[in-house]
């Protein structure tokens, strides 16, 4: 059974799940996740540009065969210098170069390198890594088939690839190797790479910040703001298309046929749908502004058709939303609450005294606790003022903690099959077809008593 969809123009989705760029839902660790069972994640943008960068590098480094630029530390960096880095990559070993930034393999250094106790920490990494001469090494371009019999001829886990002038050229590792064979249907580039989308804003430092995200490698930007059909999205958009022509832009919110033809008219790669049915939102509470989400969705795909695929962000609660909103017409649904008591969003565990159960933080990203912390060290100081002077339109909750993220996926890809199956189809497009032909004979208005009967256990 096809449960394909996809995030937008050029990225198709196996599992049509997108995880929300909140920063109490999706860093490295989540997007990671998602791409490896055929979603995807976008990273928030809550953090300085460099922070940002840096955990798309982390998805798109901890996959695919071959990693093109893997990351280096000059021979004379300390132990301690070491083991930070590899704790803040999420990587188990470290080429050596002779000279920093020269790239010239000096050696490597891996996990099983580095001594147990922290007393040998001043010293330099030269004095335990296995030295270039006593590497197993590659030529670049290595075919796959010939890097698996060099890496198990030498029972070895990993495999520096070098040019005539030890030039660091890429790495390949058992483990990546293992991983890629493991998930066939996980969303990946076509280098094999895991894919990570991020979010951008469009205003102050949105530019520099989407030319680094671009460079670490991110397979789409979200231009994420709260009303997407105004003149600050047409800027941003013509500006991003003016700098980074092959950008894939994927832009929001909107929430009505207006919004969507808008988007697509300056040409977006995916449109963002949902004004306020997020759980951690008080927009229509606060605002009044809003449109109820399944007719939102509804509402925009009528409008834009097959052209530019529709992402239904917010308000999902239970799994049978998740397949109300495709089968009405997106391509893909944004998950905030639902993924964020997992182990991969970020935030830790916390304990009520009194009943002893687990959960998570979860917060609306104008909430004032989001606004205080996404205002980093280097910000402007008025900066703070100003955004706690706006009244918030977000509210922070804790949510009950549900284990890995990969166990609320099964059970929401076991749902959406069930689902498709009591349609009598074989895939989720095909319902979708047959619920935009006819929509009235689908979707049918609730009485009290049904409503009632249908959800009330
Ligand atoms: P769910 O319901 O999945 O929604 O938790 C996630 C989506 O909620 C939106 N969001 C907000 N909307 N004020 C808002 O009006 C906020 O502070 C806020 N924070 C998140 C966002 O679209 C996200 O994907």
């Amino acid at each position: 059974m096809r449960l394909t969809g996809a995030l937008c123009r050029s990225v198709p989705l196996e599992l049509p799940i997108v995880s929300a760029n909140m920063d109490s839902v999706t860093e490295g660790p989540m997007a990671r996740v998602l791409a490896l069972e055929g979603g995807i994640g976008v990273i928030h943008r809550a953090m300085p540009i460099e922070a940002q960068a840096r955990e798309i590098g982390r998805v798109k480094r901890s996959h695919g065969w071959v990693v093109e630029e893997p990351l280096c530390l000059p021979r004379g960096t300390t132990l301690r210098e070491a083991r930070e880095f590899i704790r803040r990559h999420g990587i188990t070993g470290i080429l050596i170069e002779e000279e920093r930034g020269g790239r010239r393999l000096a050696g490597l250094l891996s996990n099983r390198d580095l001594p147990w106790g922290k007393g040998k920490d001043a010293e330099p990494v030269e004095r335990f890594m296995t030295p270039f001469e006593k590497l197993v090494t590659g030529p670049p371009g290595m075919e796959l088939e010939a890097a698996e019999r060099s890496l198990f001829e030498h029972r070895i886990e990993k495999l520096p690839l070098v040019d005539a002038s030890r030039q660091i050229r890429g790495l390949i590792t058992k483990s990546d190797i293992l991983l890629s064979r493991e998930w066939p249907g996980s969303s990946k580039d076509g280098k094999g790479r895991l894919r990570v989308a991020a979010a951008v804003g469009a205003r102050g430092d949105f530019l520099d910040r989407a030319e680094a995200l671009l460079a670490a490698g991110a397979d789409a930007l979200v231009v994420d703001i709260a009303h997407g059909h105004s003149e600050v999205m047409e800027r941003a958009v013509r500006a991003l298309q003016g700098r980074f022509r092959d950008a894939e832009l994927i832009c929001g919110n909107v929430g009505t046929e207006e919004g969507a033809r808008f988007l697509r008219d300056l040409r977006v790669a995916g449109i963002k749908v949902g004004i306020g049915p997020g759980r951690g939102c008080r927009t229509r509470l606060e605002t009044a502004a809003g449109v109820p989400q399944l007719q939102a969705i509804h509402e925009c795909r009528l409008a834009v058709g097959d052209a530019v695929p529709i992402i239904a962000d917010g308000g999902i609660r239970n799994d049978k939303d998740v397949f109300l909103a495709l089968a009405c017409g997106a391509s893909s649904v944004m998950l905030g609450s639902l993924l964020s008591g997992t182990d991969e969003a970020p935030g830790r565990v916390i304990e009520d005294p009194a009943t002893r159960e687990k959960r998570k933080i979860y917060r609306g990203m104008t909430s004032p606790q989001a606004v205080f912390e996404a205002l980093y060290d280097d910000s402007d100081p008025g900066e703070l003022d100003q955004a706690l002077e706006t009244p918030a339109e977000g509210q922070e909750i804790q949510v009950p903690y549900r284990g890995s993220v990969r166990d609320v996926l099964r059970r929401i890809r076991g749902h959406l099959r069930s689902a498709v199956s009591y349609a009598g189809e074989e895939s989720l497009a095909a319902v979708r077809e047959r619920v935009l032909a006819s929509p009235s004979s689908h979707l049918i208005p609730l009485s009290a008593a049904s409503r009632s009967e249908s959800y009330e256990r």
